[in-house]
């Protein structure tokens, strides 16, 4: 896989993108990561990238030449919008970012990340550029270059290779619920045991037991996700029991 940041603070990823998963996978050659400042494309000598905005008001615009220009010269000129391809212009306007948008983005063969700046690009990127708009919360950055950072780490950890893909099925809202607790040695740590369950070596109960747990989890932190979950029949049926004891 290929990613492509467009930015105009590259530096702020020399530091994440040099350590742990995201380095192991540049490492093994599962992806290259290509970050690159759009200030390069300005048209003029003085490499203005920002004006004010049409209309007055506060703060400045990210202008669109030197955004549409480096998104050519990696996509080809003229430019034609391609899914398969996406373009993608990180604000707060987006949709907002999940585990299902990370793991449609890990299957593309490529990817570009255009970070905004100061109050947001010209609207003709996201109208007539991008293929997509998304957003990590609902709060403002001042840029999009800590979103694009946990958009990468969320997308690359799911290419096949980086990591043992027994553990991200496994991970939190891998299908649409929370993980269940999970203990270490030692058994008991300042008095606080360990549940026996899990030191039984039963692994059929051990893995009944981890299935109530995560039920129980999301229905206490997270109801929201149960409306779209995909829940087997048997989580169903604990939810229903969890739902029944909570109203006694
Ligand atoms: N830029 C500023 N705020 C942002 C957010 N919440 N998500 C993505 N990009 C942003």
């Amino acid at each position: 896989m290929r990613i492509d940041i467009l930015s105009l603070f590259p530096e702020m990823f020399d530091g994440p993108f040099a350590s742990s998963i995201i380095k192991r996978a540049v490492d093994k050659g599962l992806v290259n990561i290509y970050v690159n400042n759009f200030r390069n494309y300005a048209p003029d000598r003085h490499k203005v990238v920002d004006d004010y905005p049409y209309g007055g008001g506060a703060g400045m615009v990210l202008k669109p030449e030197p955004i549409f220009a480096a998104v050519e010269d990696l996509r080809g000129s003229p430019y034609v919008k391609n899914p398969q391809k996406p373009v993608i212009l990180l604000s707060p306007q987006g949709r907002l970012f999940d585990q299902n948008i990370a793991r449609e983005l890990a299957s593309r063969e490529s990817l570009i990340l255009i970070c905004g700046h100061y109050e947001g690009a010209d609207e003709r990127v996201s109208q007539h550029l991008a293929t997509d708009e998304i957003s990590i919360g609902d709060y403002v950055l001042s840029g999009g270059e800590p979103a694009a950072i946990v958009m990468v780490d969320a997308i690359v950890r799911l290419i096949p290779g980086v990591i043992d893909c027994l553990s991200t099925a496994d991970d939190s809202f891998s299908r649409g619920i929370l993980e269940y607790p999970q203990y270490t040695r030692p058994a008991n740590f300042r008095g606080c045991q360990v549940p026996d369950i899990l030191l039984s070596g039963n692994h059929g109960e051990i893995e009944k037991w981890r299935r109530i747990q995560a039920v129980k989890r999301t229905l206490e932190r997270r109801p929201d996700l149960l409306d779209s979950a995909s829940l087997t029949a048997e989580e169903q049926k604990i939810l229903a029991r969890l739902e029944y004891f909570n109203h006694l």
